[in-house]
């Protein structure tokens, strides 16, 4: 089975190759190129292609990849929003994808990002190197005995719910469908009422027409002082512009995201030596108690071998015309 492995980094040939010990009849060529329809071409003779995030898998690429002699698209993430289904379904070309891989990953972030910019850790670690030992503006609060807020308790939120327990903390959620296994330590109330008595919320609830701009400047003037809001969900959740207010009102203590709005088109790449032309990420990022990272959720050891053992048995199932629960 030959599969053509688009948009590769290095980290995924060690991730890939290691698991392919347990599929010796796959055979995986890598290239850096993203998948388009003009790279699409290059899929010639392979049996299936495997995707990221960023690939555009439209409808012409598609048809490309089809004439190409491609069975199957296979996505090495959760998301499918960049893959146009109905072309798929109507070309015969299979695509799945990984639903779940390493839940644990993403919240052990997002409480890596609570606990660093609670304590600054950005600044204090800048600070020693520069041989400048003060205390100066790193003054933090514990978090035992503080209230959690958990938006969204599915996989993910469910462990940062388990995570804030560990702590000390009070553990409020919100979620459409509760979930029991928590209701022992958890108390479920209204998105309202966890947005005004929370000194940190984390969100872990996907992106939908009712989420987009769930945190604005309405619900951020409603929060406590001296919040914590994590955000590593998706972006849009959260409106950026509303957030500059909100952090010129001097309402949180700290703003910690592994995601953001402006993100498309800085994940993953090097971008150091540009200027940047009207980014509101800088400007996110000219405030004191602000941490960015770069959607690096995912990004363990852990996670990348179980998508990668996932993403081979796809594409053996798909090659054996087998339906699973990770068919898109
Ligand atoms: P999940 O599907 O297990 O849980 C999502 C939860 O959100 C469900 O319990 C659902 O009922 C709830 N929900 C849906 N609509 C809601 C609403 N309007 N208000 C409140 N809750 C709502 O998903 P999982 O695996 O926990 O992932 C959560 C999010 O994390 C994903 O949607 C994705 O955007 C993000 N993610 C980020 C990664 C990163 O690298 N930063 C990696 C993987 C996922």
């Amino acid at each position: 089975m030959k599969l053509l492995f688009y948009a590769a980094k290095t980290y995924d040939m060690k991730s890939f190759d290691p698991e392919l010990a347990d599929f010796p009849e796959v055979e995986i060529d890598y290239i850096e190129h993203e998948l388009d329809p003009k790279s699409a071409v290059l899929a010639k003779g392979y049996d299936a292609v495997c995707a990221f995030v960023s690939a555009d898998v439209g409808e012409e690429t598609l048809k490309v990849l089809k004439n190409a002699g491609v069975k199957a698209v296979l996505m090495r993430c959760a998301g499918f929003n960049n893959v146009d289904t109905d072309a798929a379904k109507r070309l015969g070309i299979m695509v799945k994808r990984v639903p779940a891989y390493s839940p644990e990953a993403v919240a052990e972030l997002a409480m890596g990002l609570a606990l660093a910019v609670n304590r600054r850790l950005y600044k204090a670690y800048n600070k020693v190197r520069e041989n400048d030992y003060s205390l100066k503006n790193l003054r933090g609060v514990n978090m035992r005995g503080k209230t959690a807020g958990i938006v969204g308790t599915g996989k993910i939120g469910a462990y940062m719910c388990e995570q804030c327990r560990g702590f000390g903390m009070k553990v409020i959620a919100y979620d459409m469908y509760q979930n029991e296994a928590l209701k022992e330590y958890v108390t479920y109330v209204s998105l309202d009422e966890l947005i005004a008595t929370s000194d940190l919320i984390s969100l872990h609830c996907p992106l939908t027409d009712d989420t987009y701009h769930m945190i604005n400047i309405e619900s951020i003037k409603k929060m406590k002082d001296d919040v914590i809001l994590i955000n590593t969900s998706r972006g849009a959740l959260i409106s950026t512009n509303d957030l500059i207010e909100g952090i010129r009102l001097n309402k949180f203590l700290g703003v910690g995201l592994d995601v953001y709005e402006e993100e498309t088109g800085n994940v993953y790449e090097d971008r150091s030596d540009e200027i940047m032309q009207h980014s509101v990420t800088s400007r996110l990022l000219s405030f004191p108690n602000v941490m960015i990272t770069s959607h690096q959720g995912f990004y363990t050891k852990e996670a990348l071998a179980a998508i990668a053992q996932t993403t081979l048995q796809n594409l053996k199932d798909a090659m054996a015309g087998v339906s699973t629960g990770n068919d898109v």
